[in-house]
């Protein structure tokens, strides 16, 4: 079983994958390695969108600048975003604090601390999103290391054109995709990691 400095070490941007297959139950792993991540006031606002479909990865292929890995990968997830259920308000935010079991008076604090706190900051769909894209990317961040857990590889893609891919998408107006993740199986050997050294990256006070 390797370890986490193993996965990490393991883990980088696949560029081409093999034709082979990620089994359908290890798969799974790697998307509940997403469903368990943190979110800010456990919001938990990822909707993790597979694409099985061959046809609509080849339509998706030109919208992601014709980048192999949407095609080639042996799954592609795109992890889209509800950026309405997360309103102060919502019955979806009051189950969300409601599960939590707390004493009708800690819930109802709860509630007003998010609504204070968040009403603000959702004041357009852009700030939203980039709330809920921010929540997104820790469970993609999770999924590519858990997926390098199980020596699968992943890519994680930035370079689409948004507003396209979700028009092809055809999600509901609620919904927008933070990130595209490729997961299979690498075709080439890993290239180097290139990084800053920790004194470049840490500031101590
Ligand atoms: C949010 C994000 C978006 C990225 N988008 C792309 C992409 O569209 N295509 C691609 O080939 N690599 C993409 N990358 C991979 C980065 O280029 C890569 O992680 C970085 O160069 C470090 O290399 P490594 O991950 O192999 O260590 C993306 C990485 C992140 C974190």
């Amino acid at each position: 079983m390797p370890d986490f400095a193993d996965a990490m070490a393991f883990r980088h941007a696949c560029k081409r994958f093999s034709e082979q297959k990620i089994p359908e139950a290890t798969f799974e792993q790697v998307l509940e390695f997403g469903r368990m991540s943190p979110s800010s006031f456990g919001m938990e606002p990822w909707r993790f969108l597979v694409v099985a479909d061959t046809a609509l990865r080849e339509a998706l292929r030109p919208l992601c600048w014709n980048q192999p890995q949407i095609t080639e990968s042996s799954h592609l997830l795109i992890i889209t975003a509800d950026n309405e259920c997360i309103k102060p308000g919502t019955a979806y935010v009051r189950a969300m604090f409601a599960r939590r079991g707390l004493p009708e008076e800690a819930f109802e604090r709860y509630l007003g601390v998010y609504a204070d706190h968040m009403g603000p900051q959702f004041h357009s769909r852009e700030a939203i999103e980039a709330w809920t894209h921010k929540q997104c990317y820790l469970a993609a961040a999770n999924m590519m290391t858990g997926a390098a857990s199980l020596q699968i590889d992943s890519c994680p893609i930035e370079g689409f054109e948004k507003a396209k891919v979700e028009a092809l998408l055809a999600l509901e107006p609620a919904r927008s995709v933070a990130l595209i993740v490729a997961f299979g199986y690498r075709l080439n050997p890993q290239p180097e990691h290139y990084r800053l050294d920790l004194d470049a990256v840490v500031e101590r006070r």
